[in-house]
């Protein structure tokens, strides 16, 4: 069995998540973005071994508590997109590549790059739990945004209904951020309820993302 533990805080609604492993206790944590004690509690409850610190991308509120986990655990290795290296500069840092797997104990996580809200944001697929970890790519009944300097609306359209949305639809979709009605829903519900994952063509989609900005403000 997998476990896996929500834990909601940041800049903004932000979700993190710690999972692991409950033959071997090895534990891994999907972004740095809520403050570190009531996950470090968990690891001491657990008894758990965290080597692993997933980065879904670079976008600052994300890895925000990241200097914080490190001063617990100076040798937690770091995954993330590949082209981050220089940013990290750090020997614990891994680059991962589109469909690269990581280990989390006995589980197996792909790596699906999937640009658009920014070129280097990432999901953590568990295949054989249909379980998804999709950053600010996916949230409940909408994307992430594509406002910024290094966003790309084409890309975030490929992203998603080439790849995430080629999901058997009973994956459950675990985002970066707690933006909809609930924290987390299944791929098959989010087509159903959104007209983000309902769009028959990239100018459909584009009209949607437009409608959706119209009057908002800076938040992600
Ligand atoms: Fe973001």
């Amino acid at each position: 069995m997998m476990q896996i533990r929500t834990f909601q805080g940041g800049y903004d609604n932000n979700l993190s998540y710690l999972i692991w492993c409950d033959q071997t206790r090895v534990a891994a944590l999907i972004d740095a973005s809520v403050e570190v004690h009531p996950i470090w509690d968990v690891i001491l409850e657990e008894e758990l071994l965290l080597d692993k610190i997933l980065i879904t991308h670079s976008h600052r509120d994300h890895i925000s508590y990241l200097n914080d986990i490190l001063d617990f655990k100076p040798l937690a290795k770091l995954y993330g997109f590949h082209d981050l290296a220089n940013q990290f500069n750090n020997e614990q840092f891994h680059g991962v590549h589109d469909y690269d797997v990581i280990s989390v104990g006995k589980h197996l996580l792909t790596v699906l790059h999937t640009p658009g809200h920014l070129s280097d944001c990432l999901c953590f697929w568990h295949q054989n739990l249909n379980m998804i970890f999709t950053g600010d790519t996916m949230f409940v009944g909408r994307t992430g945004r594509t406002i910024g300097p290094d966003s790309n609306i084409f890309h975030l359209y490929n992203s998603v209904y080439k790849k995430l949305l080629t999901l058997k639809p009973a994956t459950i979709v675990y985002p970066g951020h707690h933006y909809g009605f609930q924290k987390s829903i299944s791929i098959g519900e989010n087509i159903r309820l959104s007209n983000f994952f309902s769009c028959n063509s990239f100018e459909e989609f584009k009209i949607v993302m437009e409608k959706f900005e119209h009057g908002r403000g800076k938040k992600e």
